[in-house]
């Protein structure tokens, strides 16, 4: 009987994640609300200042999620957590249809065996996500991939995958993995529709 009520709980919980990820997000009104976030992140999610990362194109998910965990301060950053704290659920879900929607390239000029083992069934050897709550690294800047993974393994971001694979890494390994995924060039296409 416990189990039962708690797989039904569990069953709810999915069922609203998904209702969630699955309403739907208005792109016109994502574009309008993109007005306060292009300073720092452009209209089509190419990061015009290096401490912000690229957004464009990335999983409407993972744009859910952050949006999310910025508002309710889980995850906090002096600029993201003001931006964030007045957009209602609904704003949230048309800012990720808008900025998931562009198309992102990228070019991979270095060995895709070179690429960090640990990293690429999720994160692809040229830092495409490969799974839907997963980010894309492509082009983002030395400066936010080492942030990022500082925060993972100092626990102020924290993340049930991240955290332990973050703690392994060495300064040095931080790095390294930051150097390859910045060194990969990116291009985000505005898509209007
Ligand atoms: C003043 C600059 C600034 C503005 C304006 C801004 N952002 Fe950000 N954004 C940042 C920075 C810096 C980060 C990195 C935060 C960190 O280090 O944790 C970030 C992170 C994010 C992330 C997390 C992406 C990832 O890869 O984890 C999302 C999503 C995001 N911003 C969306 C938005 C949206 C949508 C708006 C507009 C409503 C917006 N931002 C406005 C600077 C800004
Ligand atoms: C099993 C899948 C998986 C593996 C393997 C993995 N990651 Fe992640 N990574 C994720 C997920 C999921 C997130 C989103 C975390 C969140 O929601 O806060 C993430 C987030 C990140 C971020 C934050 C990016 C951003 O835009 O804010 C960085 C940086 C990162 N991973 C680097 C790495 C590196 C480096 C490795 C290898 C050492 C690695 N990841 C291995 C799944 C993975």
């Amino acid at each position: 009987m416990k189990v039962l009520t708690l797989l039904l709980a569990l069953g709810g919980v999915f069922l609203a994640g998904g209702a969630l990820a699955e309403a739907t997000g208005d792109r016109a009104a994502g574009k309008e609300l993109a007005g306060k976030c292009r300073t720092c992140h452009g209209l089509e999610g190419k990061a015009r200042i290096p401490i912000a990362p690229h957004i464009g194109g990335e999983p409407v998910d993972y744009i859910i999620h952050q949006l999310t965990a910025f508002r309710d301060g889980r995850r906090v950053h002096e600029m993201m957590s003001i931006v964030a704290s007045s957009l209602t659920d609904q704003q949230i879900l048309d800012l990720a249809a808008w900025y998931s929607g562009h198309q992102v390239s990228v070019d991979l000029t270095a060995d895709p065996a070179n690429a960090p083992e640990a990293c690429v069934a999720c994160h692809g050897a040229e830092g495409l996500a490969k799974i839907p709550d997963a980010p894309n690294l492509a082009g983002e800047s030395n400066i936010y991939i080492d942030t990022q993974l500082k925060a993972f393994r100092t626990g102020k971001r924290v993340h049930e995958i991240m955290s332990p694979i973050a703690q392994d890494l060495t300064d040095t390994d931080i790095r390294s993995i930051a150097d390859w995924y910045s060194e990969v060039s990116i291009g985000i296409e505005m898509q209007e529709n």
